[in-house]
């Protein structure tokens, strides 16, 4: 463990799918870490956000907050933007001023899902919905505010807390025989877990924080990409090998047209780990055994 992760981590989005597993991963491993939910911590809030990161003075800032309902976002423009634009420009601002490294999330809904194969973090964002704009915003505000940051793009999120597709798929198993899912969205699903993992992973290597470390964008996601349908079977499959549920639903398989949202999502957005693994030898996750991993622990609740 080098020095940041032996000093104090300000940890934003304590009640999300990836903030729980921070927080929950720093008291695990003993690194002191200070954390917030939105009623403690307002991103949107400038003077608060300058005001509390000063008082606690961590080695670094995580940003695992924003406003992520995709299709709300489409009605919610202002406040998808003043969360996921404003409040990391809020944050980066801050981080600046007191000259402390800040690590921000982001998604691969900031790609429109045309190029057909795995997005590098050369190619050109162009995203399709309010969400992803927004999203992209803030990746754009906070590069150009704070050099001193890593913006982790990933994907498909899944985890043992909050909401999520694997949690609404178990849901939905126990009350209907049948469903029908999408089979021609295609994404990596990545464990909230993983992605904590991967940025206590960056923390911990040997440049972070030194001259010439490695700032900037890199893609995180969890391996071997699939459409929602094939996702929605292996939960099932797995579910049912371990009795979480009686029986796996018939699963039909449908295609976006038949299955309309408010907003249009990227038809593939896998992401190439490429420059992770190179620079900061992370490698893709395994979302196979990481959903064992959740439902094993969903299990015992
Ligand atoms: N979910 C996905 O499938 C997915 C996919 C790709 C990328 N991502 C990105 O991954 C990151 C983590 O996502 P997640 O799934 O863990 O999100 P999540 O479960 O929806 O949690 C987001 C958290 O943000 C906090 N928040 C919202 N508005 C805030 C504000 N104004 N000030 C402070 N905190 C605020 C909320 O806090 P309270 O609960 O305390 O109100 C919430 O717990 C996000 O950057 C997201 O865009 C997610």
């Amino acid at each position: 463990m080098n020095e940041v992760t032996s000093t104090r981590l300000f940890i934003i989005g304590k009640n999300g799918q990836v903030g729980r597993e921070l927080v929950e991963y720093a008291a695990r491993q003993g690194i002191d870490a200070v954390s917030f939910g939105s009623k403690e911590l307002d991103v949107r809030d400038r003077a608060a956000v300058l005001s509390s990161i000063s008082e606690h003075s961590p080695a670094v800032v995580i940003n695992a907050s924003a406003y992520t309902a995709v299709d709300k976002a489409e009605e919610e423009e202002a406040q998808a933007f003043a969360v996921n634009r404003d409040g990391v420009e809020n944050l980066a601002l801050a981080c600046k001023a007191l000259d402390i490294p800040l690590i921000h999330i982001s998604t691969d809904y900031v790609f429109d899902g045309k190029k057909g194969s795995s997005y590098l973090e050369t190619d050109q964002a162009s995203p399709i919905g309010v969400y992803g704009a927004s999203k992209y915003a803030g990746e754009e505000v906070l590069s150009e505010t704070w050099e001193k940051h890593i913006i982790l793009r990933v994907s498909w999120v899944f985890g043992i807390h909050g909401n999520n597709f694997v949690k609404t798929m178990l849901r939905v198993a126990a009350s209907r025989p049948e469903l029908s899912v999408v089979n021609d969205q295609l994404g990596a699903p990545t464990s909230a877990r993983s992605i904590a993992l991967a940025i206590f992973n960056i923390l911990s290597a040997r440049s972070f924080d030194r001259d010439g470390c490695a700032w900037g964008l890199y893609h995180f996601s969890g391996g071997k990409v699939v459409s929602w349908y094939d996702f929605a079977v292996e939960i099932f499959k797995r579910a049912e090998s371990r009795q979480l549920i009686e029986c796996a639903p018939l699963v039909h398989s449908i295609g976006t047209k038949d299955y309309p949202t408010a907003v249009e999502r990227p038809a593939y957005s896998g992401l190439s780990g490429d420059l992770i693994a190179e620079t900061y030898a992370i490698t893709a996750g395994d979302w196979q055994s990481d959903l064992d991993e959740v439902l094993s622990a969903l299990g015992q609740y």
